[in-house]
């Protein structure tokens, strides 16, 4: 008897525990509708992962996944050092790539990764899953239109919280290198990356030279070598300039979000939920709630009917330049402890919280100013 199943794509997910357990759920998804197959996984701690079931493969590494069988999607969700290596041996290898973000921790590793998808023909879709929102359409037709008249800036932000279990999880969290390695842990080019891949999707500036300086502005309250909180301006070519304000020791979660200015009003999109305020003076304010295409469901339409990525690693090139610009600037300027509240969690945890800091991104968006020209005490040396 043929397996009926036989003709539906095989997913391997790798790096299956953190944020990689929610690509095993949506494989899991993807099969029960049955658009995929989730046949393996690999992780060095494979053995602990009791959310993937049994009858999954389950390997210690990539390279022993790929020797038993090479599906036809890998989905990888490791660390940033390790992206380009493994992405590299699974598009060798013959597979479709989704890789979560950032896709590189250097442009010379993204250069080389392209270079790699062109020559196997292998796709990659990189995990910026807020690209798969039709949010993102609605507001360059917005744009586009004239809805807001001329765009004089665009903008990304974020007040989110991490505790100190978060940085303690694993050993590149919060590095800016590991055993020489570039690994790109701050909160720009990581946990809040996604507004500023989002901004310059926004905006139509994705290529490498589509950034023409990048003017970083890193703070650290807690104990990581990386930045936590912090402000960047990048100027774009025939663009207005982008204002990034974000944080992670805020008093309480925030959505975050890309704003874009214009003449005549604004528009916000909390790119998280999928939802876009439009605000023109004289009117009340637009809300629009928004479908969302998974990153996993398009890059397989794309297996089947060459529809393009939502995602592409091609499009990841001006994110990329400015992650350059963040891992390769001065380290980042470390907040007074007399700025901080230490709020204490349950289990012993703690958060560290920046006094402040809300109105401090609040004020760096209405102004397009850095923090440090915002004469904010935390931004200076004592
Ligand atoms: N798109 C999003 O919203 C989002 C959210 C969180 C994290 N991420 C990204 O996901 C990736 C993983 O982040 P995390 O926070 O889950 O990390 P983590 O360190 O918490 O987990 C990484 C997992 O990968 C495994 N691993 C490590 N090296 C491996 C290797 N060489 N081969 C196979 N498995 C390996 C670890 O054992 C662990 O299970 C990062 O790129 C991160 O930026 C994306």
């Amino acid at each position: 008897m043929t397996d009926p199943t036989a003709d539906v794509p095989a997913v391997a997910v790798v790096g299956v525990h953190g944020h990689g357990a929610s690509h095993v759920a949506r494989a899991l998804q993807a099969q029960a509708e049955g658009r995929a197959r989730l046949t393996a996984v690999a992780d060095p701690r494979a053995g602990e992962a009791d959310h993937v079931p049994t009858g999954v493969a389950r390997h210690p590494s990539l390279d022993d996944l790929l020797a038993a069988g090479v599906p036809d999607v890998v989905v990888l969700s490791t660390p940033i050092h390790t992206h380009a290596e493994l992405a590299t041996a699974a598009m060798e290898a013959g597979a479709a790539v989704l890789l979560e973000k950032p896709p590189t921790a250097t442009p010379a590793e993204l250069d080389a990764l392209l270079a790699t998808s062109r020559r196997t023909g292998r796709p990659c879709q990189v995990g910026f899953q807020s690209l798969g929102s039709q949010a993102l359409d609605h507001v360059r037709e917005r744009v586009a239109d004239g809805r807001l008249g001329e765009v004089t800036g665009w903008a990304a932000t974020g007040c989110w919280m991490r505790p100190r279990s978060y940085w303690q999880r694993s050993s590149w969290a919060g590095r800016r290198v590991l055993d020489g390695r570039v690994v790109a842990d701050g909160v720009l080019t990581n946990p809040l990356a996604h507004s500023l891949a989002t901004a310059l999707a926004v905006a139509g500036r994705q290529e490498t030279a589509d950034v023409l300086a990048v003017d970083p502005d890193l703070y650290r309250v807690n104990d990581v070598e990386a930045d936590d909180t912090s402000s960047l301006r990048v100027r774009l070519r025939e663009s207005p300039d982008l204002l990034a304000a974000v944080t992670l020791c805020a008093g309480e979660r925030g959505e975050p979000a890309v704003v874009v200015e214009g003449t005549a009003g604004r528009a916000t999109l909390y790119y998280a939920v999928d939802v876009v305020v439009e605000e023109v003076p004289g009117r009340p304010p637009l809300v629009t709630r928004h479908a969302r295409t998974e990153l996993l469901d398009d890059l397989l339409a794309h297996l089947r009917t060459g529809a393009p990525l939502r995602s592409p690693l091609a499009d990841t090139g001006a994110f990329t330049a400015v992650l350059d610009a963040v891992t390769r600037s001065a380290p980042p300027h470390r907040v007074e402890e007399r700025f901080v509240e230490r709020v204490p969690l349950p289990g012993g945890d703690e958060h560290r919280r920046l006094r402040g800091v809300e109105e401090a991104v609040a004020l760096a968006l209405s102004r397009r100013a850095l923090f440090r020209e915002l004469d904010l005490p935390w931004t200076r040396t004592p």
